[in-house]
């Protein structure tokens, strides 16, 4: 595997566990609002962005690369409301969306056949995790001010399996 693969798919599992960090810390954030359904569907969006950081730490591994964990900065640890927790988490997506972009254009100048592949499943998780951050917003958005919508969509939130 090229060095400038390599170096950018290590860039890319620091931005996957950071992404768990963060949610993990807006599950915190949520549990304290009393929220239980919205926290335990980000405690479980955290888990699969650590299952996303070890899907690139395994293919660097068997094409022969190196994997390096670099320092994680620390997530942002309180929100004004839910709904900007949330809004927060879309921003977040748009932005990794466009990291794994940035990596298909990388590995499609590198002809790097195998990590393109590998990269697919990506870019297709992303259109999900988009969607699925876009409805949680407006969820959010509909039910502010209203502390029974908002216990309906905790409800809601907390049938994620
Ligand atoms: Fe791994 Fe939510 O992107």
């Amino acid at each position: 595997m090229k060095k400038k693969i390599e170096d950018a798919l290590n860039e890319q599992i620091n931005k996957e566990f950071f992404s768990a960090y963060l949610y993990l810390s807006m599950s915190a954030y949520l549990e304290g609002e009393s929220l239980p359904g919205a926290a335990r569907w980000m405690e479980i969006q955290a888990k699969e962005e650590a299952e996303h950081a070890m899907k690139i730490y395994t293919h660097i591994h068997e094409r022969g690369g190196r994997v390096y964990l670099k320092s994680l900065d620390g997530p942002e640890q309180t929100w004004k409301s839910p709904l900007s927790a949330f809004e927060d988490a879309l921003k977040h997506e748009i932005f990794i969306t466009e990291s794994i972009h940035n990596l298909v254009t990388l590995a499609t100048e590198e002809k790097d056949y195998a990590t393109l592949n590998m990269l697919q499943w990506f870019v297709s998780e992303q259109v999900e995790e988009e969607a699925n951050a876009r409805e949680n917003v407006e969820m959010f958005k509909r039910v502010e001010d209203h502390p029974q919508g908002l216990f309906m969509v905790d409800r809601a939130l907390a049938q994620r399996e």
